[in-house]
This record gives structure tokens, sequence and C-alpha cells, in this order.
């Protein structure tokens, strides 16, 4: 009999150590993935520093924080989402509610809303003093239809990905958004295929940066088909970066986007757009450490057009 891997958490960016260390605790005790990754993301949901995300997170064009969110689980493939979601603090556990209490996988905007208050969620604001004063002070230039003037220490989505005692995965993803999108903006983040997915037999996939571009290669999917094909976590994140770095050669974009993959043996991957571009955090054995993927295009320069 296959011997079972150890359990493991994974997450984007730096700010993901403070998702792999609440995870850990869950994945130590025998705990469940599912738990483990929504323990994760909502550790950076609450952290006012993240301005990407949760608590704190930059607001849309008018002012308002816009959440989106979503969690998988790979030993079922349940699956829930909320998307445009304000005024509620913890929008993974918002989704994990869509996926054990609907028959549907997504709520959007205002019926995602009643749907959190009715289950018992608070209606918080969510913008701290430090996200106003940014939204006070932000570029003038609207949302604009041909690219974005945005700041490159944006980084966005929290992505987090566990492998229990049991063997089971586990993903969630949740984010703010692009800051200063246009109201009723969503990104990959909580689109099944897109900014996550997870399955048991394969593995777990996670995306962050630019949504637009990850929705238009349906990034997730790239990446668990080319594991369910044999390929390595570390050669199906290439893989999706190389077909990003493709479309930003070819269209001049500067999309930024970091690729993260834990297979079911317990192997990480890890690639992003551009190099020096894309840190993300392992815990595996207690053990922690932030790990720079490696990149495709030369490190990007600072305000750039279509990347966030
Ligand atoms: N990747 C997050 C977003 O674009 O909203």
């Amino acid at each position: 009999m296959a011997s079972r891997p150890t359990p493991a958490a994974v997450a984007t960016w730096r700010f993901g150590q403070a998702a792999v260390r609440a995870a850990w605790p869950v994945l130590r005790s025998g705990g469940r993935a599912l738990d483990a990754v929504e323990a994760g993301a909502r550790a950076v949901e609450d952290d006012p520093e993240v301005d990407s995300v949760g608590y704190g997170g930059l607001p849309n064009a008018e002012g308002v924080v816009e959440l989106d969110a979503c969690i998988m689980d790979g030993s079922t493939l349940a699956f829930g989402a909320v998307a445009a979601l304000s005024g509620v603090r913890n929008p993974v556990s918002v989704a994990r509610h869509v996926m054990e209490h609907t028959p549907h996988l997504m709520l959007v905007g205002e019926g995602a809303a009643r749907f959190a208050l009715s289950q018992g969620f608070r209606r918080q604001n969510l913008l701290t003093a430090k996200s106003r004063h940014a939204y006070r002070n932000r570029p003038l230039r609207r949302p604009s239809f041909d690219g974005l003037a945005v700041r490159e220490d944006w980084h966005d989505t929290v992505g987090v990905l566990a492998i229990d005692a049991e063997g089971h995965l586990a993903g969630a993803c949740t984010t703010s958004g692009m800051p200063w999108k246009l109201p009723g903006r969503v990104g990959d983040s909580p689109l099944i295929g897109c900014g996550l997915y997870v399955d048991d037999t394969v593995g777990g996939v996670v995306c962050t940066g630019f949504g637009e571009e990850i929705m238009r290669q349906t990034s997730a999917a790239v990446m668990i088909e080319a594991m369910r094909r044999g390929r390595s976590p570390q050669q199906a994140c290439r893989e999706a970066a190389g077909r990003m770095a493709e479309r930003c050669r070819r269209e001049g974009l500067s999309a930024g986007a970091g690729f993260l993959a834990l297979s079911r043996d317990g192997r990480v991957g890890a690639y992003g757009v551009h190099r020096a571009y894309f840190p993300y955090a392992v815990i595996q054995r207690g053990r922690e450490r932030v790990i720079q993927a490696s990149g495709i295009l030369p490190p990007r320069a600072k305000h750039v057009k279509g990347g966030h």
C-alpha cells in the first residue's frame, strides 16, 4: 500500500506565511485539509495590513470593499464561492457555507450578502483608516478598458492549498481584487478552474495576479489537467506561466501572475510569469519557509500596464 504523504500547507505571497501558520495546528492535530485552508485564508482576511484581502482590502471605484473568495474540497469536488460581496469580513467562510448549505456553487453581490447574514455573519465596514486614505489618494483615472496603471506591490489573492494526514486535499482563495475596479467586477479568484482547482486524485492548484488574464486562460484548469497527464507540479506551473508569458510578449502586456501547485503525494511547484516576482510560503513537519519562485520574463517595472 502506498504511504500517506506528510501533511503540508502552501500559500501565495510572503503574507501567505500567516496562512500556513494558521493552517498548521489543524493539520498537526490530524484535522481536515478543508478546515486548515479555511483557517489559513481567514488569518489573512483578518489582517488589516494586507491591503488586497478581506478587512483593510482596497475598495472599488466607489470606495466600497468588494470581496471574492472560494473554497474546494478535493475529496468530493465540493466547491463554494462568493463574489462582489461587501460588508462581510470573512468571505472564505461564507463561501464554505454556500458549499455546505446550498445546492449552488456561487452567490454574488447583494444575494451573497443577504445569504451571509442569514447564516449568522455580521455586517461590518471593511474600510480601515489606511485603506480610506489610499482611496482618497488613488490615481484619479477610473478603471479604464485599456489596462490599468497599478503598483506592482499590490499583490493580491491569498491562495492556500493543504494536504492532511488522510491524504485529502483542499484549497481556498480570497481577495479584494483589483483596487479601484468597477463595482461588480469579479476576478479569477472565486471561479472554479480559473483561480483554484483541487482534486484528491491529482492535487491542488491556485493562481494569483492579474485576474482578467488568468480567467482568459483558465489557468487553474490548465495546471490541474497538466498534472492529471503526469506533469509534476513544477512543470504544471511552468506551463501556465509560459502561456501567460507568451500572451504578454504578443500583446505587449505586463500581466503579473503566480502559479502554485501541490500534488497528491505532497510535491510542491511554483512559477511566476516574471522573475523575482512571486514568493510563496510552505509549511511541512512544522518547518516554515518562504521561497522565491522562478519566472520567465525579466522582472517587472514598477508602474506597468495591465499588471495586478
Ligand atoms: N487575482 C485576483 C483578481 O484579479 O481579482
